[in-house]
Protein backbone atom coordinates (compact mmCIF):
# COMPACT_ATOMS: atom_id res chain seq x y z
CA UNK A 1 0.00 0.00 0.00
CA UNK A 2 1.44 3.13 -0.91
CA UNK A 3 1.85 6.20 1.54
CA UNK A 4 0.05 8.88 2.00
CA UNK A 5 0.14 12.40 2.39
CA UNK A 6 -1.22 13.99 5.01
CA UNK A 7 -4.00 10.67 5.36
CA UNK A 8 -3.86 7.14 5.41
CA UNK A 9 -6.43 7.52 2.68
CA UNK A 10 -6.94 5.48 -0.45
CA UNK A 11 -6.87 6.88 -3.64
CA UNK A 12 -10.54 8.08 -4.63
CA UNK A 13 -9.49 9.11 -0.90
CA UNK A 14 -11.92 6.30 0.70
CA UNK A 15 -10.00 4.91 3.91
CA UNK A 16 -10.88 1.00 3.76
CA UNK A 17 -8.45 -1.15 2.74
CA UNK A 18 -10.40 -2.85 0.01
CA UNK A 19 -7.87 -4.18 -1.85
CA UNK A 20 -9.09 -8.16 -2.02
CA UNK A 21 -11.44 -7.71 -4.37
CA UNK A 22 -10.87 -5.25 -6.74
CA UNK A 23 -13.35 -6.10 -9.68
CA UNK A 24 -12.43 -4.13 -13.07
CA UNK A 25 -14.46 -2.46 -15.23
CA UNK A 26 -13.83 -2.07 -18.86
CA UNK A 27 -14.26 1.11 -19.52
CA UNK A 28 -12.56 1.77 -22.62
CA UNK A 29 -15.90 2.93 -24.86
CA UNK A 30 -16.78 4.75 -21.89
CA UNK A 31 -13.60 6.45 -21.66
CA UNK A 32 -13.27 7.56 -25.23
CA UNK A 33 -16.48 9.06 -25.00
CA UNK A 34 -16.95 11.20 -21.62
CA UNK A 35 -13.58 12.58 -22.48
CA UNK A 36 -14.21 13.76 -25.89
CA UNK A 37 -17.64 15.46 -24.68
CA UNK A 38 -15.16 16.94 -22.41
CA UNK A 39 -12.77 18.19 -24.54
CA UNK A 40 -15.57 19.15 -26.72
CA UNK A 41 -18.00 20.72 -24.58
CA UNK A 42 -20.98 18.74 -25.28
CA UNK A 43 -23.68 18.55 -22.76
CA UNK A 44 -25.31 15.52 -23.44
CA UNK A 45 -23.71 11.95 -21.60
CA UNK A 46 -24.80 8.66 -20.96
CA UNK A 47 -21.75 5.97 -21.17
CA UNK A 48 -20.32 5.53 -17.22
CA UNK A 49 -23.69 5.98 -15.82
CA UNK A 50 -24.43 2.03 -16.27
CA UNK A 51 -24.75 1.34 -13.06
CA UNK A 52 -26.40 4.21 -11.48
CA UNK A 53 -30.34 3.52 -12.13
CA UNK A 54 -31.79 6.42 -13.40
CA UNK A 55 -35.21 6.09 -11.65
CA UNK A 56 -35.02 9.27 -9.26
CA UNK A 57 -33.92 12.77 -10.00
CA UNK A 58 -32.40 12.66 -6.52
CA UNK A 59 -29.22 10.84 -6.42
CA UNK A 60 -28.35 11.30 -2.43
CA UNK A 61 -30.83 12.04 0.28
CA UNK A 62 -30.01 12.33 3.86
CA UNK A 63 -32.88 12.14 6.32
CA UNK A 64 -32.23 12.80 9.92
CA UNK A 65 -28.43 12.31 10.50
CA UNK A 66 -26.74 12.43 13.50
CA UNK A 67 -23.15 11.69 14.27
CA UNK A 68 -21.13 12.28 17.21
CA UNK A 69 -17.39 11.67 17.61
CA UNK A 70 -17.25 10.24 21.39
CA UNK A 71 -19.25 12.49 23.34
CA UNK A 72 -18.85 15.44 20.58
CA UNK A 73 -21.87 15.96 18.61
CA UNK A 74 -21.22 16.60 15.07
CA UNK A 75 -24.08 16.27 12.82
CA UNK A 76 -27.83 16.47 14.64
CA UNK A 77 -30.40 16.04 12.59
CA UNK A 78 -29.35 17.14 8.63
CA UNK A 79 -31.71 16.55 5.85
CA UNK A 80 -30.57 17.67 2.01
CA UNK A 81 -31.15 16.37 -0.94
CA UNK A 82 -28.27 16.49 -4.13
CA UNK A 83 -30.35 16.54 -7.51
CA UNK A 84 -29.06 14.32 -10.25
CA UNK A 85 -26.89 16.52 -12.55
CA UNK A 86 -26.40 19.32 -10.61
CA UNK A 87 -23.62 21.46 -8.37
CA UNK A 88 -24.55 21.19 -5.16
CA UNK A 89 -22.70 23.39 -2.31
CA UNK A 90 -22.24 22.51 1.05
CA UNK A 91 -21.33 25.90 3.26
CA UNK A 92 -20.37 26.16 6.81
CA UNK A 93 -18.37 27.85 9.53
CA UNK A 94 -15.07 25.89 9.98
CA UNK A 95 -15.38 22.78 12.50
CA UNK A 96 -19.15 22.49 11.08
CA UNK A 97 -19.16 19.26 10.16
CA UNK A 98 -18.55 19.32 6.40
CA UNK A 99 -16.01 16.97 6.19
CA UNK A 100 -17.68 14.94 8.34
CA UNK A 101 -21.10 14.57 6.84
CA UNK A 102 -18.83 13.62 3.12
CA UNK A 103 -17.38 11.03 5.42
CA UNK A 104 -20.83 9.66 6.06
CA UNK A 105 -21.47 9.98 2.45
CA UNK A 106 -18.74 7.32 1.60
CA UNK A 107 -19.39 5.20 4.10
CA UNK A 108 -16.15 5.87 5.73
CA UNK A 109 -18.20 6.37 8.76
CA UNK A 110 -21.37 5.28 10.35
CA UNK A 111 -24.70 7.31 11.02
CA UNK A 112 -25.57 7.33 15.09
CA UNK A 113 -28.79 7.59 13.20
CA UNK A 114 -30.66 8.36 10.50
CA UNK A 115 -29.70 7.53 7.04
CA UNK A 116 -27.44 8.51 3.67
CA UNK A 117 -28.90 6.82 0.75
CA UNK A 118 -27.19 7.70 -2.36
CA UNK A 119 -29.14 6.12 -5.83
CA UNK A 120 -31.41 4.59 -4.03
CA UNK A 121 -29.08 2.57 -1.84
CA UNK A 122 -28.45 3.04 2.22
CA UNK A 123 -25.04 3.48 2.38
CA UNK A 124 -24.65 1.96 6.15
CA UNK A 125 -26.47 -0.98 4.53
CA UNK A 126 -24.40 -1.56 1.68
CA UNK A 127 -22.02 -5.17 2.04
CA UNK A 128 -18.18 -4.82 1.77
CA UNK A 129 -18.95 -5.58 -2.33
CA UNK A 130 -22.03 -3.21 -2.64
CA UNK A 131 -19.66 -0.50 -1.17
CA UNK A 132 -17.18 -0.65 -2.97
CA UNK A 133 -19.33 -1.10 -6.60
CA UNK A 134 -20.87 2.27 -4.83
CA UNK A 135 -17.53 4.23 -4.25
CA UNK A 136 -16.39 2.87 -8.12
CA UNK A 137 -18.54 5.70 -9.38
CA UNK A 138 -17.67 8.73 -6.89
CA UNK A 139 -14.28 10.67 -7.19
CA UNK A 140 -13.42 12.40 -4.10
CA UNK A 141 -10.76 15.52 -3.43
CA UNK A 142 -9.51 15.40 0.08
CA UNK A 143 -9.15 18.35 2.18
CA UNK A 144 -5.92 17.02 2.74
CA UNK A 145 -5.18 15.61 -0.79
CA UNK A 146 -4.16 12.55 0.36
CA UNK A 147 -1.67 12.39 -2.63
CA UNK A 148 0.96 9.66 -2.65
CA UNK A 149 4.08 11.05 -1.58
CA UNK A 150 6.29 8.39 -2.85
CA UNK A 151 4.59 8.21 -6.71
CA UNK A 152 4.95 10.95 -8.92
CA UNK A 153 2.49 13.22 -10.42
CA UNK A 154 1.89 11.59 -13.24
CA UNK A 155 1.61 7.79 -11.41
CA UNK A 156 -0.72 9.72 -8.83
CA UNK A 157 -3.30 10.05 -11.37
CA UNK A 158 -2.98 6.88 -12.93
CA UNK A 159 -3.68 5.02 -10.39
CA UNK A 160 -7.31 5.05 -9.57
CA UNK A 161 -7.13 4.76 -14.04
CA UNK A 162 -5.19 1.14 -13.20
CA UNK A 163 -6.72 -0.13 -10.27
CA UNK A 164 -10.25 0.71 -11.63
CA UNK A 165 -10.02 -0.17 -15.53
CA UNK A 166 -8.25 -2.28 -17.91
CA UNK A 167 -6.82 0.55 -20.20
CA UNK A 168 -3.83 -0.20 -21.70
CA UNK A 169 -1.30 2.02 -20.78
CA UNK A 170 -1.19 4.09 -23.58
CA UNK A 171 -4.88 5.44 -23.15
CA UNK A 172 -3.96 5.66 -19.49
CA UNK A 173 -1.07 8.22 -20.70
CA UNK A 174 -3.48 10.16 -22.56
CA UNK A 175 -6.11 10.13 -20.09
CA UNK A 176 -3.91 11.44 -17.56
CA UNK A 177 -2.38 14.24 -19.72
CA UNK A 178 -6.02 15.13 -20.31
CA UNK A 179 -6.82 15.48 -16.60
CA UNK A 180 -3.55 17.42 -15.91
CA UNK A 181 -3.99 19.64 -18.65
CA UNK A 182 -7.58 20.51 -17.89
CA UNK A 183 -6.06 21.39 -14.04
CA UNK A 184 -3.02 23.50 -15.73
CA UNK A 185 -0.62 21.14 -14.94
CA UNK A 186 0.66 19.07 -18.00
CA UNK A 187 4.39 19.93 -17.39
CA UNK A 188 4.37 18.23 -14.11
CA UNK A 189 4.31 14.98 -14.87
CA UNK A 190 7.93 13.81 -13.49
CA UNK A 191 7.29 15.78 -10.11
CA UNK A 192 7.14 14.08 -7.12
CA UNK A 193 4.55 15.25 -5.01
CA UNK A 194 6.76 16.70 -2.50
CA UNK A 195 8.16 18.60 -5.66
CA UNK A 196 4.94 20.40 -5.26
CA UNK A 197 3.60 24.08 -4.00
CA UNK A 198 0.48 23.61 -1.66
CA UNK A 199 -2.08 25.16 -4.47
CA UNK A 200 -0.59 22.82 -7.21
CA UNK A 201 -0.98 19.43 -5.21
CA UNK A 202 -4.44 20.82 -4.81
CA UNK A 203 -5.22 20.99 -8.44
CA UNK A 204 -3.43 17.41 -8.69
CA UNK A 205 -5.87 16.02 -5.97
CA UNK A 206 -8.54 17.47 -7.97
CA UNK A 207 -7.19 15.58 -11.32
CA UNK A 208 -7.07 12.51 -9.75
CA UNK A 209 -10.77 12.73 -8.02
CA UNK A 210 -11.75 13.38 -11.72
CA UNK A 211 -9.55 10.63 -13.33
CA UNK A 212 -12.15 8.02 -14.35
CA UNK A 213 -14.75 10.76 -14.62
CA UNK A 214 -17.00 9.25 -11.92
CA UNK A 215 -20.45 9.95 -11.59
CA UNK A 216 -20.53 11.40 -8.63
CA UNK A 217 -17.34 13.93 -7.51
CA UNK A 218 -17.19 15.34 -4.17
CA UNK A 219 -14.67 18.41 -3.50
CA UNK A 220 -13.64 19.24 -0.79
CA UNK A 221 -12.67 22.17 0.10
CA UNK A 222 -11.79 22.46 -3.74
CA UNK A 223 -10.15 26.27 -3.75
CA UNK A 224 -8.06 25.79 -0.16
CA UNK A 225 -4.39 27.09 -1.49
CA UNK A 226 -5.06 28.53 -4.44
CA UNK A 227 -4.16 31.53 -6.47
CA UNK A 228 -7.06 34.39 -7.11
CA UNK A 229 -6.50 33.22 -11.29
CA UNK A 230 -6.11 29.42 -10.50
CA UNK A 231 -9.08 29.15 -7.88
CA UNK A 232 -11.56 30.84 -10.69
CA UNK A 233 -10.21 28.34 -13.38
CA UNK A 234 -10.80 25.41 -11.18
CA UNK A 235 -14.06 26.90 -10.03
CA UNK A 236 -15.40 27.03 -13.77
CA UNK A 237 -13.74 23.63 -14.25
CA UNK A 238 -15.61 21.91 -11.96
CA UNK A 239 -18.68 23.22 -13.57
CA UNK A 240 -18.17 22.11 -16.90
CA UNK A 241 -16.79 18.85 -15.99
CA UNK A 242 -19.90 18.26 -14.46
CA UNK A 243 -21.75 19.48 -17.15
CA UNK A 244 -20.28 17.98 -19.72
CA UNK A 245 -19.72 14.25 -17.81
CA UNK A 246 -23.68 14.69 -17.63
CA UNK A 247 -22.27 13.99 -13.37
CA UNK A 248 -23.14 15.40 -9.86
CA UNK A 249 -21.02 17.55 -8.11
CA UNK A 250 -20.79 18.11 -4.61
CA UNK A 251 -18.44 20.75 -3.47
CA UNK A 252 -17.76 21.49 0.12
CA UNK A 253 -16.28 24.68 1.26
CA UNK A 254 -16.29 28.28 3.04
CA UNK A 255 -15.54 29.78 0.22
CA UNK A 256 -18.89 31.38 -0.17
CA UNK A 257 -18.39 33.67 -2.96
CA UNK A 258 -16.96 30.93 -4.96
CA UNK A 259 -19.30 28.38 -4.49
CA UNK A 260 -22.19 30.53 -5.59
CA UNK A 261 -20.67 31.04 -9.14
CA UNK A 262 -20.83 27.96 -9.60
CA UNK A 263 -23.17 26.15 -7.85
CA UNK A 264 -26.71 25.53 -8.70
CA UNK A 265 -28.22 25.12 -4.62
CA UNK A 266 -26.63 25.41 -1.84
CA UNK A 267 -27.03 24.32 2.25
CA UNK A 268 -25.36 26.21 4.84
CA UNK A 269 -24.47 23.75 7.93
CA UNK A 270 -24.80 25.65 11.52
CA UNK A 271 -25.33 23.36 14.91
CA UNK A 272 -25.12 20.08 13.10
CA UNK A 273 -28.25 20.83 11.28
CA UNK A 274 -29.14 22.72 7.74
CA UNK A 275 -29.90 26.28 9.06
CA UNK A 276 -30.48 27.52 5.51
CA UNK A 277 -30.98 26.52 2.04
CA UNK A 278 -31.83 28.09 -1.70
CA UNK A 279 -30.57 28.90 -5.17
CA UNK A 280 -27.47 31.43 -5.09
CA UNK A 281 -29.83 34.21 -5.92
CA UNK A 282 -31.82 33.33 -2.95
CA UNK A 283 -29.35 33.46 -0.83
CA UNK A 284 -27.48 36.62 -1.52
CA UNK A 285 -31.18 38.53 -1.44
CA UNK A 286 -31.87 36.68 1.91
CA UNK A 287 -32.08 38.83 5.48
CA UNK A 288 -32.31 36.04 7.44
CA UNK A 289 -29.06 37.17 10.14
CA UNK A 290 -27.52 33.95 9.90
CA UNK A 291 -27.54 33.88 5.71
CA UNK A 292 -26.96 37.41 5.89
CA UNK A 293 -23.67 37.06 7.65
CA UNK A 294 -22.49 33.85 6.45
CA UNK A 295 -23.01 34.88 2.54
CA UNK A 296 -21.11 38.50 3.39
CA UNK A 297 -18.45 37.39 5.69
CA UNK A 298 -19.79 39.79 8.82
CA UNK A 299 -17.82 39.14 11.57
CA UNK A 300 -20.14 39.87 13.76
CA UNK A 301 -24.01 37.89 13.64
CA UNK A 302 -25.21 34.95 15.32
CA UNK A 303 -21.96 32.69 14.18
CA UNK A 304 -19.39 32.87 16.40
CA UNK A 305 -15.88 33.18 15.69
CA UNK A 306 -14.77 31.19 18.89
CA UNK A 307 -15.64 27.60 19.45
CA UNK A 308 -17.24 26.89 22.37
CA UNK A 309 -14.77 27.39 25.43
CA UNK A 310 -14.72 27.73 29.05
CA UNK A 311 -14.76 31.74 30.34
CA UNK A 312 -11.53 33.01 29.07
CA UNK A 313 -10.75 34.62 32.47
CA UNK A 314 -11.11 31.34 34.18
CA UNK A 315 -8.80 30.00 31.61
CA UNK A 316 -6.07 32.65 32.19
CA UNK A 317 -6.42 31.80 35.64
CA UNK A 318 -7.43 36.06 36.39
CA UNK A 319 -9.19 36.76 39.66
CA UNK A 320 -11.89 39.41 39.25
N1 LIG B 1 -11.57 12.01 13.67
C1 LIG B 1 -12.12 12.86 14.52
N2 LIG B 1 -12.19 12.57 15.84
C2 LIG B 1 -12.77 13.41 16.73
N3 LIG B 1 -13.33 14.60 16.39
C3 LIG B 1 -13.28 14.94 15.10
C4 LIG B 1 -12.67 14.11 14.10
N4 LIG B 1 -12.79 14.72 12.91
C5 LIG B 1 -13.43 15.88 13.14
N5 LIG B 1 -13.73 16.02 14.46
C6 LIG B 1 -14.46 17.13 15.08
O1 LIG B 1 -15.72 17.22 14.42
C7 LIG B 1 -16.05 18.59 14.18
C8 LIG B 1 -16.33 18.77 12.71
O2 LIG B 1 -15.15 18.51 11.98
P1 LIG B 1 -15.12 18.55 10.39
O3 LIG B 1 -13.75 18.20 9.98
O4 LIG B 1 -16.24 17.72 9.88
O5 LIG B 1 -15.45 20.09 10.15
P2 LIG B 1 -15.40 20.94 8.80
O6 LIG B 1 -16.71 21.63 8.70
O7 LIG B 1 -14.99 20.07 7.68
O8 LIG B 1 -14.28 22.01 9.14
P3 LIG B 1 -13.22 22.74 8.15
O9 LIG B 1 -13.99 23.75 7.37
O10 LIG B 1 -12.25 23.38 9.12
O11 LIG B 1 -12.59 21.69 7.31
C9 LIG B 1 -14.89 19.43 14.71
O12 LIG B 1 -15.27 19.92 15.98
C10 LIG B 1 -13.75 18.46 14.86
O13 LIG B 1 -12.95 18.78 15.97
MG1 LIG C 1 -13.35 20.02 6.44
Amino acid sequence: MPRTEGSALYPNQFSENIAGSRPKVNILAAKSVTTCQFIHGSSSHSAGKESMSAESETLIEIKDLHFSYGDRKVLDGINLQVPRGKVVAILGASGSGKSTLLRLIGGQLRPDQGSVRVDGKVIHELDHKGLYDMRRNMGMMFQAGGLFSDMSVYDNIAFPLRELTDLPEALIRSLVLMKLQAVGLRGTTKLMTSELSGGMARRVALARAIAVDPMLTIYDEPFGGLDPISLNVIALLIRRLNDALGATSIIVTYDVSESLKVADYAYLLYKGVVEAEGTPAELLASDAPFVEQFIHARPTGPVAFHMESPPYREDLRISA
